[in-house]
Protein backbone atom coordinates (compact mmCIF):
# COMPACT_ATOMS: atom_id res chain seq x y z
CA UNK A 1 0.00 0.00 0.00
CA UNK A 2 0.87 3.59 -0.67
CA UNK A 3 2.41 5.66 2.58
CA UNK A 4 -0.21 8.56 3.06
CA UNK A 5 1.46 11.48 1.73
CA UNK A 6 3.01 13.25 4.86
CA UNK A 7 2.31 17.01 5.55
CA UNK A 8 3.23 18.03 9.17
CA UNK A 9 7.41 18.25 8.72
CA UNK A 10 7.09 20.30 5.14
CA UNK A 11 4.71 22.74 6.54
CA UNK A 12 3.41 24.94 9.60
CA UNK A 13 -0.17 24.92 8.75
CA UNK A 14 -1.83 21.62 7.15
CA UNK A 15 -3.41 22.20 3.93
CA UNK A 16 -6.93 23.26 3.19
CA UNK A 17 -9.23 20.70 3.56
CA UNK A 18 -11.29 19.56 0.33
CA UNK A 19 -14.94 20.34 0.05
CA UNK A 20 -17.50 19.83 0.11
CA UNK A 21 -16.07 17.83 3.40
CA UNK A 22 -18.58 15.85 5.60
CA UNK A 23 -17.73 17.41 8.58
CA UNK A 24 -18.30 21.24 9.59
CA UNK A 25 -16.00 22.25 12.52
CA UNK A 26 -18.55 25.29 13.01
CA UNK A 27 -21.65 25.74 15.04
CA UNK A 28 -23.15 28.85 13.45
CA UNK A 29 -27.08 29.98 14.54
CA UNK A 30 -28.95 32.24 12.07
CA UNK A 31 -32.38 30.73 12.07
CA UNK A 32 -33.60 30.74 15.45
CA UNK A 33 -37.26 29.40 14.63
CA UNK A 34 -34.99 26.13 14.17
CA UNK A 35 -33.15 26.53 17.19
CA UNK A 36 -37.29 26.81 18.73
CA UNK A 37 -38.14 23.88 17.26
CA UNK A 38 -34.99 21.66 18.51
CA UNK A 39 -35.89 22.75 21.76
CA UNK A 40 -39.53 21.66 21.61
CA UNK A 41 -38.11 17.80 19.75
CA UNK A 42 -36.05 17.73 23.15
CA UNK A 43 -39.02 18.10 25.14
CA UNK A 44 -41.43 15.75 23.54
CA UNK A 45 -39.48 13.12 23.26
CA UNK A 46 -41.09 9.95 23.63
CA UNK A 47 -40.42 6.04 23.28
CA UNK A 48 -43.52 4.03 21.64
CA UNK A 49 -42.29 0.92 23.83
CA UNK A 50 -43.47 2.41 26.99
CA UNK A 51 -47.17 3.21 25.89
CA UNK A 52 -49.78 1.59 27.26
CA UNK A 53 -49.07 -1.43 26.12
CA UNK A 54 -50.46 -2.96 29.09
CA UNK A 55 -54.24 -1.96 28.09
CA UNK A 56 -54.11 -3.47 24.59
CA UNK A 57 -55.03 -7.19 24.00
CA UNK A 58 -54.90 -7.85 20.13
CA UNK A 59 -57.60 -11.21 21.43
CA UNK A 60 -60.65 -9.24 21.84
CA UNK A 61 -60.26 -8.80 18.30
CA UNK A 62 -61.57 -11.13 15.41
CA UNK A 63 -58.85 -12.29 12.90
CA UNK A 64 -60.39 -10.41 10.14
CA UNK A 65 -60.32 -6.92 12.25
CA UNK A 66 -56.49 -8.43 13.35
CA UNK A 67 -55.30 -8.47 10.00
CA UNK A 68 -57.53 -5.24 8.40
CA UNK A 69 -56.42 -2.80 11.13
CA UNK A 70 -52.47 -4.32 11.07
CA UNK A 71 -52.77 -3.92 6.84
CA UNK A 72 -53.74 -0.34 8.03
CA UNK A 73 -49.96 -0.30 9.74
CA UNK A 74 -48.59 -2.15 7.04
CA UNK A 75 -49.48 1.07 4.62
CA UNK A 76 -47.88 3.13 6.91
CA UNK A 77 -44.83 1.02 7.08
CA UNK A 78 -44.73 1.33 3.48
CA UNK A 79 -43.51 4.91 4.24
CA UNK A 80 -42.59 5.55 7.34
CA UNK A 81 -40.06 2.16 7.30
CA UNK A 82 -38.24 3.99 4.44
CA UNK A 83 -38.32 7.80 6.54
CA UNK A 84 -35.37 7.12 8.91
CA UNK A 85 -32.22 6.01 5.51
CA UNK A 86 -34.47 8.57 3.56
CA UNK A 87 -33.61 11.79 6.44
CA UNK A 88 -30.46 9.63 7.11
CA UNK A 89 -29.31 10.98 3.89
CA UNK A 90 -30.72 14.25 4.05
CA UNK A 91 -28.99 14.78 7.42
CA UNK A 92 -25.45 13.75 6.16
CA UNK A 93 -26.36 16.29 3.00
CA UNK A 94 -26.80 18.87 5.72
CA UNK A 95 -23.30 18.00 7.03
CA UNK A 96 -21.65 18.11 3.64
CA UNK A 97 -23.04 21.37 3.13
CA UNK A 98 -22.18 22.58 6.05
CA UNK A 99 -25.55 23.71 6.97
CA UNK A 100 -25.79 25.55 10.10
CA UNK A 101 -25.98 23.82 13.61
CA UNK A 102 -29.98 24.39 14.10
CA UNK A 103 -30.76 22.81 10.79
CA UNK A 104 -28.26 19.80 11.56
CA UNK A 105 -30.20 19.44 14.93
CA UNK A 106 -33.68 19.74 13.14
CA UNK A 107 -32.50 17.17 10.59
CA UNK A 108 -31.40 14.95 13.12
CA UNK A 109 -34.35 15.38 15.09
CA UNK A 110 -36.46 13.89 12.08
CA UNK A 111 -34.50 10.98 11.64
CA UNK A 112 -34.77 9.97 15.21
CA UNK A 113 -38.81 10.74 15.53
CA UNK A 114 -39.04 8.62 12.31
CA UNK A 115 -37.37 5.90 13.68
CA UNK A 116 -39.96 5.84 16.17
CA UNK A 117 -42.55 5.74 14.15
CA UNK A 118 -41.07 2.51 12.21
CA UNK A 119 -41.05 1.25 15.99
CA UNK A 120 -45.00 1.62 16.86
CA UNK A 121 -45.59 0.33 12.88
CA UNK A 122 -43.87 -2.59 14.12
CA UNK A 123 -44.94 -3.07 17.69
CA UNK A 124 -48.78 -2.78 16.50
CA UNK A 125 -47.95 -5.16 13.79
CA UNK A 126 -46.88 -7.81 15.33
CA UNK A 127 -49.02 -7.62 18.48
CA UNK A 128 -52.13 -7.72 16.10
CA UNK A 129 -50.71 -10.47 13.73
CA UNK A 130 -48.43 -12.28 16.11
CA UNK A 131 -45.93 -12.08 13.84
CA UNK A 132 -43.40 -9.45 13.08
CA UNK A 133 -44.51 -8.55 9.31
CA UNK A 134 -47.51 -8.39 7.14
CA UNK A 135 -45.47 -10.32 3.92
CA UNK A 136 -44.04 -13.75 5.76
CA UNK A 137 -47.12 -14.30 8.03
CA UNK A 138 -49.75 -16.53 7.50
CA UNK A 139 -53.37 -15.21 6.61
CA UNK A 140 -56.12 -16.51 9.15
CA UNK A 141 -59.13 -15.83 7.04
CA UNK A 142 -60.06 -14.95 3.09
CA UNK A 143 -59.79 -11.22 3.54
CA UNK A 144 -56.26 -11.64 5.29
CA UNK A 145 -55.16 -13.24 2.36
CA UNK A 146 -55.96 -10.60 -0.22
CA UNK A 147 -54.62 -8.40 2.14
CA UNK A 148 -51.43 -10.01 2.00
CA UNK A 149 -51.62 -9.64 -1.81
CA UNK A 150 -52.06 -5.75 -1.69
CA UNK A 151 -49.04 -5.47 0.98
CA UNK A 152 -46.93 -7.63 -1.07
CA UNK A 153 -47.85 -4.86 -4.40
CA UNK A 154 -46.96 -2.11 -1.98
CA UNK A 155 -43.51 -3.01 -0.41
CA UNK A 156 -42.82 -3.89 -4.62
CA UNK A 157 -43.70 -0.48 -5.45
CA UNK A 158 -42.27 1.31 -2.68
CA UNK A 159 -39.15 -0.12 -2.82
CA UNK A 160 -38.74 1.14 -6.35
CA UNK A 161 -38.06 4.52 -5.60
CA UNK A 162 -34.49 5.03 -2.86
CA UNK A 163 -32.01 4.27 -5.99
CA UNK A 164 -34.30 7.39 -7.60
CA UNK A 165 -34.21 9.27 -4.11
CA UNK A 166 -30.46 8.51 -3.88
CA UNK A 167 -29.74 10.27 -7.19
CA UNK A 168 -31.74 13.22 -6.44
CA UNK A 169 -30.41 14.10 -3.42
CA UNK A 170 -26.93 15.19 -4.56
CA UNK A 171 -28.57 16.94 -7.64
CA UNK A 172 -30.68 19.33 -5.76
CA UNK A 173 -30.62 22.51 -3.20
CA UNK A 174 -32.43 21.96 0.37
CA UNK A 175 -34.74 23.74 -0.80
CA UNK A 176 -36.33 21.80 -3.54
CA UNK A 177 -36.07 18.55 -1.67
CA UNK A 178 -37.85 20.66 0.82
CA UNK A 179 -40.96 21.31 -1.08
CA UNK A 180 -41.46 17.43 -1.78
CA UNK A 181 -40.56 16.55 2.47
CA UNK A 182 -43.20 19.50 3.11
CA UNK A 183 -46.57 18.12 1.66
CA UNK A 184 -45.77 14.88 3.19
CA UNK A 185 -45.26 16.65 6.57
CA UNK A 186 -48.56 18.52 6.35
CA UNK A 187 -50.56 15.94 5.28
CA UNK A 188 -48.71 13.39 7.77
CA UNK A 189 -49.79 16.02 10.86
CA UNK A 190 -53.78 16.02 10.10
CA UNK A 191 -54.03 12.57 9.11
CA UNK A 192 -52.94 11.48 12.50
CA UNK A 193 -54.90 14.19 14.73
CA UNK A 194 -57.52 12.44 12.45
CA UNK A 195 -56.52 9.13 13.47
CA UNK A 196 -55.96 9.87 17.27
CA UNK A 197 -59.79 11.01 17.12
CA UNK A 198 -60.98 7.93 15.78
CA UNK A 199 -59.25 5.28 17.42
CA UNK A 200 -60.87 3.58 20.58
CA UNK A 201 -57.76 1.96 21.97
CA UNK A 202 -55.79 3.76 24.29
CA UNK A 203 -52.29 2.97 22.70
CA UNK A 204 -53.23 3.87 19.60
CA UNK A 205 -54.32 7.01 20.28
CA UNK A 206 -50.92 8.10 22.58
CA UNK A 207 -49.17 6.60 19.65
CA UNK A 208 -51.47 8.92 16.88
CA UNK A 209 -51.12 11.71 19.07
CA UNK A 210 -47.28 11.52 19.25
CA UNK A 211 -46.52 10.85 16.10
CA UNK A 212 -48.82 14.09 14.92
CA UNK A 213 -46.93 16.24 17.00
CA UNK A 214 -44.07 14.99 15.33
CA UNK A 215 -45.31 15.67 12.07
CA UNK A 216 -46.46 19.10 12.99
CA UNK A 217 -42.38 19.74 13.86
CA UNK A 218 -41.52 17.90 11.06
CA UNK A 219 -43.75 20.70 8.84
CA UNK A 220 -42.80 23.60 10.79
CA UNK A 221 -39.31 22.21 10.08
CA UNK A 222 -39.75 22.87 5.83
CA UNK A 223 -41.79 26.08 6.93
CA UNK A 224 -38.85 27.60 8.36
CA UNK A 225 -36.08 26.43 5.52
CA UNK A 226 -38.30 27.72 3.31
CA UNK A 227 -38.98 30.83 4.39
CA UNK A 228 -34.98 30.81 4.90
CA UNK A 229 -34.41 29.68 1.13
CA UNK A 230 -37.29 30.48 -1.14
CA UNK A 231 -36.44 34.32 -1.54
CA UNK A 232 -33.54 33.09 -3.44
CA UNK A 233 -34.83 30.28 -5.31
CA UNK A 234 -33.39 30.69 -9.18
CA UNK A 235 -35.67 30.11 -12.46
CA UNK A 236 -34.93 26.86 -13.09
CA UNK A 237 -35.52 25.22 -8.99
CA UNK A 238 -39.17 26.36 -9.70
CA UNK A 239 -40.36 24.33 -12.34
CA UNK A 240 -38.47 21.22 -10.84
CA UNK A 241 -40.41 22.22 -7.68
CA UNK A 242 -43.71 21.98 -9.61
CA UNK A 243 -42.57 18.53 -10.98
CA UNK A 244 -41.88 17.54 -7.46
CA UNK A 245 -45.17 18.29 -6.07
CA UNK A 246 -47.39 16.21 -8.47
CA UNK A 247 -44.57 13.01 -8.21
CA UNK A 248 -45.29 13.80 -4.02
CA UNK A 249 -48.78 13.72 -4.57
CA UNK A 250 -49.07 10.86 -6.65
CA UNK A 251 -47.17 9.15 -4.16
CA UNK A 252 -48.41 9.94 -0.94
CA UNK A 253 -51.70 9.08 -1.94
CA UNK A 254 -50.93 5.38 -1.08
CA UNK A 255 -51.51 5.72 2.38
CA UNK A 256 -53.02 9.72 2.78
CA UNK A 257 -55.85 8.72 -0.22
CA UNK A 258 -56.15 5.99 -2.62
CA UNK A 259 -53.05 5.04 -4.65
CA UNK A 260 -53.74 6.25 -7.93
CA UNK A 261 -52.59 4.09 -11.20
CA UNK A 262 -50.63 6.43 -12.81
CA UNK A 263 -47.59 5.94 -10.29
CA UNK A 264 -48.27 2.91 -8.23
CA UNK A 265 -48.52 -0.75 -10.32
CA UNK A 266 -51.26 -2.42 -8.40
CA UNK A 267 -53.87 -5.33 -9.11
CA UNK A 268 -57.24 -4.02 -10.16
CA UNK A 269 -59.02 -5.45 -6.71
CA UNK A 270 -56.48 -3.67 -4.84
CA UNK A 271 -58.43 -0.62 -3.82
CA UNK A 272 -62.27 -2.93 -3.26
CA UNK A 273 -60.26 -5.07 -1.05
CA UNK A 274 -58.19 -2.11 0.90
CA UNK A 275 -61.67 -0.29 1.51
CA UNK A 276 -62.96 -3.60 2.73
CA UNK A 277 -60.23 -3.53 5.09
CA UNK A 278 -61.40 0.01 6.69
CA UNK A 279 -64.34 -0.80 6.69
CA UNK A 280 -64.23 -3.52 8.98
CA UNK A 281 -61.42 -1.63 10.87
CA UNK A 282 -63.37 1.60 11.16
CA UNK A 283 -66.61 -0.83 12.71
CA UNK A 284 -63.96 -2.43 15.37
CA UNK A 285 -62.99 1.12 16.37
CA UNK A 286 -59.96 1.88 14.43
CA UNK A 287 -61.20 5.30 12.64
CA UNK A 288 -59.12 5.46 9.33
CA UNK A 289 -60.79 8.33 7.78
CA UNK A 290 -63.44 8.01 4.88
CA UNK A 291 -63.07 8.22 1.15
CA UNK A 292 -64.66 12.39 1.80
CA UNK A 293 -62.87 12.84 4.83
CA UNK A 294 -59.31 11.83 3.50
CA UNK A 295 -60.20 13.79 0.05
CA UNK A 296 -60.73 16.62 2.15
CA UNK A 297 -57.96 16.08 3.92
CA UNK A 298 -55.69 15.96 1.29
CA UNK A 299 -57.22 19.04 -0.40
CA UNK A 300 -56.32 21.32 2.57
CA UNK A 301 -52.72 20.01 3.02
CA UNK A 302 -52.46 20.81 -1.28
CA UNK A 303 -54.53 23.96 -0.60
CA UNK A 304 -51.80 24.66 2.19
CA UNK A 305 -48.74 23.94 0.53
CA UNK A 306 -50.61 26.03 -2.65
CA UNK A 307 -50.45 28.82 -0.61
CA UNK A 308 -46.51 28.82 0.58
CA UNK A 309 -45.74 28.38 -2.97
CA UNK A 310 -47.72 30.81 -4.43
CA UNK A 311 -46.09 33.89 -2.06
CA UNK A 312 -42.61 32.61 -3.50
CA UNK A 313 -44.40 33.28 -7.08
CA UNK A 314 -43.97 28.81 -7.69
CA UNK A 315 -46.70 27.62 -9.91
CA UNK A 316 -48.41 24.59 -8.51
CA UNK A 317 -49.15 21.18 -10.50
CA UNK A 318 -52.75 20.52 -11.61
CA UNK A 319 -54.38 17.70 -9.29
CA UNK A 320 -57.68 17.38 -10.79
CA UNK A 321 -58.11 14.25 -8.49
CA UNK A 322 -59.27 16.81 -5.25
CA UNK A 323 -60.19 19.59 -7.47
CA UNK A 324 -57.01 21.79 -7.62
CA UNK A 325 -56.20 23.44 -11.10
CA UNK A 326 -52.54 24.41 -11.76
CA UNK A 327 -49.48 23.39 -14.19
CA UNK A 328 -50.05 20.03 -16.09
CA UNK A 329 -47.08 17.48 -15.36
CA UNK A 330 -48.01 14.38 -16.98
CA UNK A 331 -44.09 13.07 -17.40
CA UNK A 332 -43.80 11.92 -13.23
CA UNK A 333 -40.41 10.04 -13.25
CA UNK A 334 -39.89 7.23 -10.78
CA UNK A 335 -36.29 7.93 -11.00
CA UNK A 336 -36.47 11.71 -10.10
CA UNK A 337 -39.14 11.63 -7.08
CA UNK A 338 -38.09 13.04 -3.39
CA UNK A 339 -41.36 12.30 -1.33
CA UNK A 340 -41.06 10.98 2.20
CA UNK A 341 -43.50 11.11 5.33
FE1 LIG B 1 -43.47 9.88 10.30
FE1 LIG C 1 -42.37 13.27 9.26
Amino acid sequence: MAERERFADKMEFPPETDQPNIYPLTWERKTQKMEEIWDASQREQWDPKKLSWDTFDPERYSWEEREAIAYWWTILSVFDASAPPVFAEALIKCYEEHEEDPVRRCFFSVTRDEQNHEQMCGLAITKLLDHPDAISYEPKTDLGRRLQRNAKWLYFNGGRYWNGYKKAVPKYSLAVLFSSFLMGEIAAATIFHQMAKGCSEPVFQEAFKNIGRDEGRHMAICMSLMERDYPNLTEDEKPIITKQIRAGYLFLSAVLFEPPEEFWDIPSDFIATQREAEEISRAAGFGIPTYEEKKENWKRAMLNLKGVLDKYDTEFPAIPEVGITGREITDVDMDEIIPVF
